[in-house]
């Protein structure tokens, strides 16, 4: 067993498969890798890596999206570090029947990945980079418990016979909505002990549904306070007022557009990682996409990807120092005032702007001082 520089008796022994998908996908898992591979390093861990293919690399090598090969190797792993898929060919031909977003999906349902947690914390070094004010921002510390498996995402879809009528069925399962509910108000104790559940209760019968079930779930939590707003107020309150939210827990859909518009409050989408949770295994990604705009140019954030694997060794294997190192070693690096571009405003002096590996080596490296006990010093 390999030992490291910290020596401790819970050394691991684990497996991790890598996804790198499309994109910029490719370019930030290979830093959240690096990380990966150095904590294992430094802590004396054992991690195996192992790579799957996913999305439109895998269409274009094996004819589908999510390949049997990917999934076994999935099942057979402990976590999954994955990257992002997508390809602008797709967007541009919604006729296309096979497309890379399906690999996804089908990954999330196969492994039962129902809770997603995508947290939004600001960092208060990036206060300035985001296009809201900073007295609205700062404090804000908001935890989405956005539903994964069902909704309009899973539900019955097709066209009608005369080409011309296409449906997408919104639904939900009691028991979809509980377990995802009781996730959420856990949660919520162990923070501000408020949940905002998001819903169209107003016009829609599925979150009828949603409102009634997470009223039954919230009244095994008396110390949580609940909530409830529809998704266009809730829209407008979270960038008019992010401080009043604490655990905002709603479906797929609602989940999927109003993580991308708090990612503002967190200054960019290159910061925020997500974990896809259910019953056994993890799967940790950024909330960002493949963007094709900026693939292939090395300028992408790794941050998130590297905030993603922080979240892998604390939610999936219980590494919680090893998991606060990563964080610690972000945040000393933004302390340092390194920055890629998405996240550098006009403060920054252009040596300080990194490419996505110059912004991983300022992370290992502050990963090794930490580890070492050293002071963080510039
Ligand atoms: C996300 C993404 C995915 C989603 C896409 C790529 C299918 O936007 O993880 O938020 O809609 O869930
Ligand atoms: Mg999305």
């Amino acid at each position: 067993m390999a030992s490291g520089l910290i020596t401790r008796d819970k050394e691991m022994k684990k497996r991790i498969t890598i996804l790198p998908g499309d994109g910029i996908g490719k370019e930030v898992t290979a830093e959240g890798k690096r990380v990966l591979q150095s904590i294992a390093e430094l802590f004396g861990h054992e991690f195996e890596f192992k790579e799957g293919l996913i999305g439109h690399e895998a269409i274009e090598k094996t004819g589908v999206a999510l390949p049997d090969e990917t999934l076994s190797l999935l099942k057979k792993s402990d976590a999954i570090l994955f990257g992002a898929v997508g390809h602008p060919k797709y967007d541009n031909d919604p006729t296309l029947k096979v497309r890379p977003e399906q690999g996804l999906l089908k990954m999330r349902k196969e492994l039962g990945l129902y809770a997603n947690i995508r947290p939004i914390k600001l960092f208060d070094e990036l206060l300035h980079a985001s296009s809201i004010k900073p007295e609205i921002l700062k404090g804000s510390d908001i935890l989405f418990f956005r539903e994964l498996t069902g909704d309009v995402y899973f539900g019955d879809k097709g066209r009608k016979d005369d080409g011309n009528t296409a449906y997408d069925l919104m639904i939900y399962q009691r028991y979809e909505i509980e377990r995802i509910a009781h996730k959420a108000f856990q949660a919520a104790q162990t923070r501000k002990k408020k949940v905002t559940s998001v819903d169209k209760a107003n016009v829609l019968e599925s979150s009828r549904l949603w409102r009634e079930v997470v009223q039954q779930v919230g009244k095994a939590y008396p110390d949580v306070t609940l909530e409830h707003q529809f998704i266009d107020a809730a829209a407008m309150k979270l960038i008019q007022n992010p401080r009043s939210f604490d655990v905002v827990l709603t479906g797929n859909l609602f989940g999927d557009i109003l993580t991308d518009e708090a990612s503002q409050i967190a200054g960019s989408m290159g910061m925020l990682a997500s974990a896809s949770v259910g019953d056994s295994i993890g799967l940790y990604e950024p909330i960002h996409g493949s963007a094709h705009d900026i693939t292939g140019k090395g300028i992408a954030n790794p941050l998130a990807s590297i905030l993603s694997a922080a979240f892998l060794l604390d939610i999936s294997f219980g590494l919680k120092e090893e998991s606060e190192t990563v964080i610690h070693a972000v945040e000393a690096t933004l302390k340092n005032g390194f920055r890629t571009t998405d996240i550098a405003d006009n403060k920054i002096s252009k040596e300080n702007i990194l490419n996505t590996t110059q912004m991983g080596n300022k992370v290992l490296q502050q990963i090794e001082k930490v580890a070492s006990k050293q002071l963080i010093k510039q």
